[in-house]
């Protein structure tokens, strides 16, 4: 009997139905069930896998399952906090413990004392911070910043991490004995190209939400479309194929998909395939290669998009977000390309999802990966409003990693 058809158990068909969740691929199955059997011993959990892949529904099965279901969760994102206070929010401070520290402050470990935190990127964790984590592990003592006075906290851990963390190990940037006390049990999030007809599955589920959230016409996929799906590497993984299938259900609304249709919104990652494929655990652990890869995706898709313009979209009386864009665009044309952008954008709720399009316009024809990548960042920031979060999460960099590309291109 192929593993597809293994059955799998009631409590696991009731964790992802609770949770959202979708696939029935084994390993999802395996890191789902592993989830639920570590709930309810207090043990740390390290949960891996490439970002986009899911990783966040863990920690949070783990909590529910557990017996600290009615206290806290707090989840943190590590790599988002400037490390100047990354203490302060974990631990907390006494007042006067710095200039500006005019009042104590409650950390989160105490903040969830009974719960649970769920430190995401926990490969970000900054030397320092990394020797109080320890502790807190170990003893379940930590000390305010500022304070010489021993706190106690009784809060379970679940850290998640996109880098391969031996390799972090190895080049002296995350404490050896800190990993070993937090993978005590390590879920694996298997990439979504390793999920077989799961990958058709959430191309089909986010096509069905897209449509019922915005009304719009249903797509379906023939054949050649599905292969195609399953068959492609997904480097961004869940996340990826939704934001794909998101433009395709906007843009072909009511239409039978094919495969020629869908390789117009694949990203294809010339020169950078054998490399990713080499080292599959962390593809995207090169932010250069990171950067690279988006900027070739918006290459395409504002090829895909001009192509569409000259489609004759108009006279589809099904598209009225198409005439929309149709029009604005044909009135403005390639070198007014920006204005044409913005009224998109304003003709649609999920402006987020469509503002990284902005981008390729300046980078339309690139000149070096270094100029590339400081433009992106650039305009980023810039669409942003200066927010580095914001920028940090559109360009789907952590928030420390973007301080230093700041700093580096001169960016401030
Ligand atoms: N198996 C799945 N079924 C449904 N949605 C999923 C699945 N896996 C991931 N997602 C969605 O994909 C997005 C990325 O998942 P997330 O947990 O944030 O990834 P990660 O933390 O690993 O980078 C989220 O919107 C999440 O809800
Ligand atoms: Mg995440």
């Amino acid at each position: 009997m192929p593993l597809e058809n293994l059955e799998i158990p009631k409590e696991v068909q009731d964790a992802k139905m609770r949770f959202g969740i979708i696939g029935n691929a084994p390993t999802l199955i395996e890191a789902v069930k592993r989830a639920i059997k570590v709930s309810p011993i207090d043990l740390s959990v390290l949960i891996t896998g490439e970002s986009g892949s899911g990783k966040e529904f863990f920690p949070k099965i783990i909590h529910a399952y557990s017996s600290r279901k009615h206290q806290k969760y707090i989840a943190v994102n590590c790599g988002a906090i400037p490390e100047g206070t990354i203490d302060s929010e974990l631990f907390g401070h006494i007042q006067g413990a710095f200039t500006g520290a005019t009042s104590a402050r409650k950390g989160y470990f105490e903040e969830a004392d009974g719960g649970t935190i769920f430190l995401d990127e926990v490969g970000e964790l900054p030397l320092p911070t990394q020797a109080r984590l320890l502790r807190v592990l170990e003893s379940g003592e930590y000390l305010k910043v500022g304070s010489s006075t021993v706190s106690k906290t009784n809060v379970r851990i679940v850290a998640a991490t996109n880098v391969n963390m031996e390799k972090a190990v190895a080049e002296g940037k995350f404490r050896e004995d800190l990993y070993y006390r937090l993978s005590t049990v390590q879920i694996t999030i298997p990439p979504l190209r390793n999920r077989g007809k799961d990958i058709s599955l959430l191309a089909r589920k986010f096509a069905r939400d897209f449509q019922e959230k915005n009304r719009t016409a249903p797509i379906s996929f023939d054949d050649s479309a599905t292969r195609a799906i399953e068959a492609y590497r997904w480097p961004g993984n869940v996340r990826q194929i939704k934001n794909v299938i998101d433009q395709i259900a906007l843009f072909h609304a009511g239409e039978t998909i094919s495969e020629a249709t869908l390789t117009k919104y694949l990203p294809h990652m010339p020169s950078y395939v054998p490399t990713v494929a080499k080292e599959q655990e962390h593809s995207y652990e090169s932010e250069r290669e990171l950067l690279f890869s988006m900027l070739v995706r918006l290459q395409q898709e504002i090829t895909s998009l001009r192509e569409q313009m000259g489609n004759g979209a108009a006279s589809d009386p099904n598209g009225i977000e198409k005439r929309g864009i149709t029009k604005s665009l044909q009135s403005s044309c390639s070198h007014k390309t920006k204005t044409a952008y913005d009224s998109f954008i304003n003709i649609d709720n999920e402006a987020d999802e469509y503002q990284r399009r902005e981008i390729i316009d300046t980078i339309a024809t690139p000149t070096t990966l270094e100029a590339n990548e400081r433009e992106l960042i650039r305009q980023s920031l810039e669409r942003n409003n200066g927010s580095r979060k914001n920028t940090a999460k559109e360009l789907n960099i952590s928030e420390r990693t973007l301080y230093r590309k700041i700093r580096e291109f001169e960016l401030e």
